[in-house]
């Protein structure tokens, strides 16, 4: 139980005891001012009402039946009928020391572990992965960090698009050049390229755009020839995205990858269920399934097309075949796929079905966590010069040598490969915190600028932050550990309960989805260790409160550098 918990159990036991339903909340809060002690309950003003009483007499009753003399020093009853708790610094000290001496934090592990599946990333092979997949690809990747953190049993499935018409013009090309095997490799190096050329002669070559036809009827047959060279393909295709996703630190691998096509051979099992629940209505030859709750603005219901009128499958058949290979076979008990908002109707159509023809259970949760558009400083999604997609691999380059810019600007004494290192943690972080740090279903604004700067909430900010911390350390040697942590200043107060804080951060990401609450808490915990550092002198003062600070500043380092991983985010130890 983190401390809001903790609190919410005590202070709702006690609204009961004072006459309050048992479905009551306390409304715990963190306080914001030191002077409010740490946390507030705001409940009672509520109950009260329900139990039409004055507000500040329940508060009164409220807080004689609660009991918190174990871990509060202080309840005073505020305002209209709010609760201030002050907690003991005794106890504050005492969770510290528990943290500092485990190697998760003393952060719980869940009580009842779920098999949560994340559809994240799900680039499509036929192209490069362009910046479209970054939001999906690590705010996905967080997730699935945090979630096992708790010790929920997390399975990534990255969702390839690696089936369609286009793979019938990249084959009849790839055929086309294959006999000059080395231009082949060559060619394929650059993806995007290949499938410009490959549509430029799709559509000048009639011959060329008949092959290309004929190509995607052998590979839908399972025609070998045409399915090894979609194969070696798909492989190439993959190993880009590969080197994307380790520069990026992304844990997805060809394990976690589950493409479109593997789910090709239950695609007309899926109709004939759906038929079978008498799901499908024919509209004009097309196979569709019509939901109510799914109403156009003119209000006539938006069909789902699961089967085109000359047979072919759709998108949103292969989802729903994918939605029951996670329950059948993955057990999932929680789905969530990290995709662009503007896919919410297509997901939430698939939802609503396959809930109806259960191919999931009643219970299983189905959330699209949306994020918005990436956009550029004009205010427009995020392109090239002449508005062309950008490509993933560059813009990360991009952000390595412009870190790389402003490490040689701020740190010309490093050695070039220690620059270089720095260059790339740094470089890439920034790109990744500028993303985790916003609301995910707004759009954001690219801005290399601000997501450089070490100031405000960025990554070198806090990973900055971080290396402050390891080179006091250097400069301290070493230090007793088994010294008392003593809470005696407001500041040191004040980082003591911020660092207690981080599972209540833990708790909201897991169950929201929203990595930006952890890049907040993260900021405010620098931003505190900052006022604590200026405040309360740690290498000058005497040795019992140096010692007892040292520890402060241990549990900071190791906080940020855990919440950091979590995100995803590399530290340093110096920059
Ligand atoms: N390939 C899709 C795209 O690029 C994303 C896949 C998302 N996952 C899913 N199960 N539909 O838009």
């Amino acid at each position: 139980m983190n401390i809001r918990q903790l609190l919410d159990q005590r202070v709702s036991n006690a609204l009961i005891s004072a006459g309050a339903s048992k479905d009551v909340s306390a409304v715990i809060k963190q306080s914001n001012k030191a002077q409010f002690g740490q946390y507030q309950a705001n409940g009672v003003m509520g109950a009260a009402k329900k139990l039409k009483m004055n507000p500040r007499q329940l508060a009164t009753q409220v807080v004689d039946a609660l009991d918190l003399s174990d871990i509060a020093d202080k309840v005073e009853v505020a305002g209209p009928g709010f609760l201030n708790i002050h907690l003991k610094p005794e106890w504050l000290s005492q969770q510290l020391e528990l943290a500092l001496n485990s190697d998760k934090l003393n952060i719980e592990q869940i009580k009842q572990p779920q098999t949560v599946v994340i559809d994240y990333s799900g680039p499509n092979l036929a192209k490069e992965m362009h910046v479209g997949h970054l939001r999906s690809t690590i705010i996905g990747d967080a997730i699935v960090r945090v979630l096992r953190f708790i010790g929920h049993r997390v399975i990534p499935q990255n969702h390839v698009g690696d089936w369609g018409t286009q793979f019938g013009m990249l084959l009849a090309h790839m055929n086309d050049l294959q006999s000059v095997d080395n231009e082949l490799s060559m060619q394929l190096s650059d993806l995007e390229a290949f499938y410009r050329d490959a549509k430029k002669r799709f559509d000048a070559e009639p011959d060329f755009a008949k092959t290309a036809r004929a190509y995607v009827v052998k590979l839908q047959a399972g025609d070998p020839n045409c399915l090894l060279l979609w194969q070696q393909f798909i492989d190439i295709s993959l190993q880009h995205c590969e080197d994307v996703y380790q520069r990026l630190n992304v844990l997805l691998t060809r394990n976690d990858v589950m493409p479109e096509s593997a789910y090709n051979d239950d695609l007309p099992q899926v109709i004939a269920d759906l038929r079978d629940a008498g799901l499908l209505t024919e509209d004009q030859g097309a196979q569709c399934v019509f939901l109510e709750e799914f109403k156009g603005k003119d209000n006539k219901i938006l069909p789902a097309i699961v089967q085109k009128s000359n047979g072919g499958y759709l998108y949103a058949t292969t989802d729903l075949a994918a939605l029951r290979y996670r329950y059948n076979k993955l057990h999932a008990d929680r789905i969530l796929y990290f995709v662009d908002a503007r896919q919410s109707l297509h997901l939430n159509q698939v939802f609503a079905i396959a809930k109806k023809a259960h191919f999931v259970a009643p219970e299983t949760q189905l959330e699209h966590m949306a994020f918005g558009t990436m956009m550029g400083k004009n205010g427009k999604p995020f392109a090239t010069r002449d508005g062309g997609t950008v490509k993933l691999i560059d813009l990360l380059k991009e952000a390595e040598q412009r870190a790389f810019d402003l490490v040689n600007e701020k740190n010309p004494d490093l050695d070039e490969a220690e620059r270089k290192a720095v260059a790339q943690t740094v470089g890439i972080a920034a790109v990744k915190y500028a993303d985790l740090s916003k609301n995910r279903s707004s759009d954001y604004i690219f801005n290399w600028d601000t997501m450089l700067s070490f100031e405000g909430n960025t990554a070198p900010y806090l990973q900055y932050a971080y290396a402050r911390i390891q080179s006091i350390f250097r400069k301290a040697g070493e230090f007793d550990h088994n010294a008392i942590l003593n809470l005696i200043e407001t500041p040191e107060k004040q980082l003591a309960i911020k660092l207690l804080q981080l599972p209540e951060a833990i708790e909201i990401v897991s169950k929201d989805g929203t990595p930006n609450i952890l890049c907040n808490y993260l900021f405010e915990l620098a931003g505190n260790f900052m006022t604590f550092y200026e405040a309360c002198p740690i290498l000058k003062a005497d040795k019992e409160i140096k010692n007892s600070r040292l520890k402060l500043a241990k549990l900071t380092a190791k906080t940020l550098k855990t919440g950091l991983d979590l995100l995803g985010i590399k530290t340093l130890e110096r920059m």
